[in-house]
């Protein structure tokens, strides 16, 4: 009977382990992920030990039903006691490992505001066919955004803004259909831009026409600034338009402000200062509240709230 108990419990802890552990091949990709890392402050990486990485690894996370690797979360600004030590932030230098890509069943990839990581993003990112998040701000990632990131069918987020990424915008960003939040600011992205869908693209070496759609495509924070864009503002506003922010200063914008912009039903922060637009500024709500700063350092912009015409 003692026996019979006995191989009972070593078979119920042999089968909860399995079931509730991670999977080794998931706890192999992260600790190869981990060896190309370094970071001397925290310490977090001292979490990542034993058989378990679904439990107390820090940033890790598994999904509860399939027990595989679902989110990595690495922040280095955070409120987690663990930073208290450093000043509530972190620095961590090294590259990120190409053995993420065998976390097959990763949702949510976020290693932000480290300042330090460098290199490129790795290519094979694009096979992750449940990513849904890929947060990278603030790191030293170099080299271009993977030209096939349209795979990524899920993905939702994609902000890699505050790196050194160059090259050119992938066409196959147009695919990404799911994409609500995307940052690229702060990086040397250049080129001519295709159809996007909702974008943070200030202060890159864009060029050439706006593509009448961006300013209808339910987008409601539009920063478009210091860039090199041309051409005339399209007169596509409706009373569908909603924006809590058009920044399309620093551009070469010339002509009239559109009076279809009138319609919106709110612009809360409007910045067409520094372009070289020309003509009467439409009356209507939308532009009530707003302040000559956001009409200035233009061709010849004329009337409320600049001098009449
Ligand atoms: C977008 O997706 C379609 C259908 O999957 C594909 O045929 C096309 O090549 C993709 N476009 C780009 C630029 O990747
Ligand atoms: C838009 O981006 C520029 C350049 O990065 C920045 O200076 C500006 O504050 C941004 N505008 C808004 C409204 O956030």
């Amino acid at each position: 009977m003692a026996t019979f108990l006995y191989i009972t419990l070593i078979t119920f802890l042999a089968t909860a382990s399995a079931v509730n552990g991670c999977p080794p091949s998931d706890r192999a990709a992260l600790l190869a992920f981990k060896a190309d890392l370094h970071e001397p402050y925290l310490g977090i990486f001292n979490s990542w030990t034993g058989t378990d990485c679904c439990h107390d690894w820090y940033g890790v996370s598994c999904d509860p039903e399939t027990h595989r690797v679902a989110d990595i979360n690495l922040r280095g600004e955070s409120e987690d006691p663990i930073f208290g030590k450093a000043g509530r932030s972190g620095y961590m230098t090294g590259t990120i490992s190409p053995s993420i890509c065998k976390l097959e069943r990763l949702s949510s990839l976020t290693i932000a505001d480290w300042k330090g990581i460098s290199g490129d993003i790795p290519r094979c990112i694009t096979s992750l066919p449940f990513l849904r998040i890929l947060d990278l701000i603030g790191n030293r990632l170099s080299g271009d955004l993977p030209a096939n990131i349209g795979r990524l069918q899920r993905l939702t987020v994609l902000n890699v803004a505050d790196n050194l990424i160059s090259g050119e915008i992938p066409r196959s960003l147009t695919n990404l259909s799911r994409l609500m939040h995307l940052d690229l600011r702060g990086n040397r992205i250049s080129g001519r831009m295709a159809v996007l869908a909702t974008l943070n693209l200030d202060a890159n070496k864009l060029s050439g026409l706006i593509p009448a759609s961006l300013f209808n495509s339910g987008i409601s924070n539009l920063n478009l600034s210091k860039n090199a864009f041309e051409g005339y503002l399209p007169d596509v506003f409706s009373a569908g338009s909603y924006f809590t922010v058009l920044d399309l200063s620093y551009n070469n914008f010339r002509g009239s402000i559109p009076k279809s912009l009138s319609t919106a039903s709110y612009i809360g922060h409007l910045d067409l200062s520094h372009n070289h637009l020309c003509g009467k500024i439409p009356l209507g709500s939308p532009f009530d509240h707003l302040e000559a700063s956001s009409f200035a350092y233009n061709d010849c912009l004329c009337g409320k709230p600049l001098k009449a015409c």
